[in-house]
């Protein structure tokens, strides 16, 4: 096969554009020219270019006229602007998660534990017609990057239910670590949420994949989302939390812990938990409970690998895991951390999407349904965990 070459650009310097890039060099079935990068931040977006040998682009417009694809890693306030504008230009757009949201009326006094979450949900279900309508119009598609979904666990279930029709009871998952790296993560108004939306959307998302599956299988109609029951806490921002130093705890305004429990149009159920008051690495896993079977996946840990190392320094240039405290002991050391994560899986699966037209299963309507159901939840804490229907996304 005479393999398409494909031109692409990234928006974003920072975390997740390195590991998009890393993703990048990994496709196979597609050849790919990654043209330049676009940030906010210059110093950051022009030492992002030259330790890639790639052009750093001062401005979005430029790197539009030079690719056929961007890859959106900035913070979730710019999901919306950057991703219609690739859009509108007929380009094809890899979006990161979560697809968008509410971040505010710009005032200065904005503050998440105010804000009227009937407001925020319409807002962010605006939004998401806005980037679906833009989608609509153009030659380009929109690609959604949960790369929980590309996950290998996630996949191998995705099979499994195919190929015996299980009927999915209950799924349960978690996404958790003790805080994000990100500066902006501290602030609603930048990640439209806390922890609820940034952490919770990636294993919510793999329940409704999963869910969508099952009825596509079965019927070809996907199960969606009825109905959400939900509570949030921001036990970081306790008068009473003692910091002993292992957690971050500078949030602004924001959620760090969070539950969710789904009902789906056909009675079966799942139960998501985000936070970011757990210690000793990343806990990224989603259990399904199923008639007919049932699967954990670990993402991360998980125990492809486990090492024991008696002494801190001797792995002081190894590294051994997302996020864990301390490399002395025992650890489930991760031997292809992005494999098990799905990252180089999503980008591969995009680009046979871009190039060939194949179908994605990540696709924008699955990030509008996580969009309905996370500002529905949002609307449920206000109401002490009420159950909310969730609209269609
Ligand atoms: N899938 C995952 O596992 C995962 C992990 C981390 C982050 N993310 C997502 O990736 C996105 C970015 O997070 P990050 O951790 O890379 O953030 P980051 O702070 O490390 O980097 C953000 C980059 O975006 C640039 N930027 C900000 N606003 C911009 C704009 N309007 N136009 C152009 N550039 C702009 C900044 O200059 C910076 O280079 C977020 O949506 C986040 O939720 C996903």
């Amino acid at each position: 096969m005479n393999k398409k070459t494909i031109r692409t650009g990234i928006v974003g310097a920072g975390f997740s554009a390195s590991f998009h890039y890393e993703a990048l060099r990994k496709v196979h079935g597609t050849n790919v020219e990654v043209v330049g990068v676009h940030a906010k931040d210059e110093p950051q977006g022009k030492a992002y270019a030259e330790k890639r040998g790639i052009r750093f682009f001062e401005n979005l417009d430029a790197l539009l006229d030079a690719v056929d694809a961007i890859h959106v890693c900035v913070p979730p306030m710019a999901h919306e602007p950057v991703s219609v504008a690739g859009l509108r230009r007929d380009k094809f757009v890899i979006c990161e998660k979560p697809l968008t949201g509410y971040f505010g009326d710009g005032s200065k006094d904005f503050h998440w534990d105010r804000v009227d979450k009937q407001v925020a949900l319409e807002a962010a279900l605006a939004s998401v017609q806005r980037m679906l309508a833009a989608e609509r119009q153009s030659k380009g598609r929109l690609l959604y990057a949960e790369n929980w979904v590309y996950a290998p666990a996630v996949q191998k279930e995705r099979e499994i239910l195919e190929k015996t029709g299980g009927q999915v009871l209950w799924i349960h998952g978690e996404e958790a670590h003790s805080g994000s790296h990100s500066v902006d993560y501290a602030y609603a108004a930048r990640c439209g949420g806390g922890v609820l939306i940034g952490k919770g959307c990636h294993p919510l998302t793999a329940a409704l994949y999963l869910k969508r599956v099952e009825g596509r299988t079965r019927n070809g109609n996907p199960i969606r989302p009825k109905s959400v029951s939900a509570r949030t806490h921001a036990i970081t921002r306790l008068p009473g939390f003692r910091d002993e130093g292992h957690i971050r705890r500078d949030y602004y305004d924001i959620d760090d812990f969070s539950a969710m429990h789904v009902e789906f149009d056909d009675g079966t159920i799942a139960d998501v938990f985000a936070s970011d008051i757990v210690l000793g690495g990343v806990h990224n896993w989603l259990e399904v409970c199923a008639n007919n079977h049932r699967t954990i996946c670990n993402i991360n840990p998980n125990t492809a690998m486990q090492t024991y190392n008696p002494l801190e320094k001797n792995f002081a240039d190894v590294y051994v895991v997302e996020k864990i405290g301390t490399k002395q002991g025992w650890a489930c050391t991760s031997p292809e951390e992005d494999w098990f994560t799905g990252y180089p899986q999503e980008i591969e699966a995009f680009y046979r999407t871009i190039a060939y037209g194949e179908p994605a299963e990540s696709d924008s309507l699955l990030a509008a349904d996580a969009i309905a159901t996370i500002y529905s939840a949002y609307v449920s804490t206000q109401r002490q965990g009420a159950a909310v229907l969730v609209p269609v996304g």
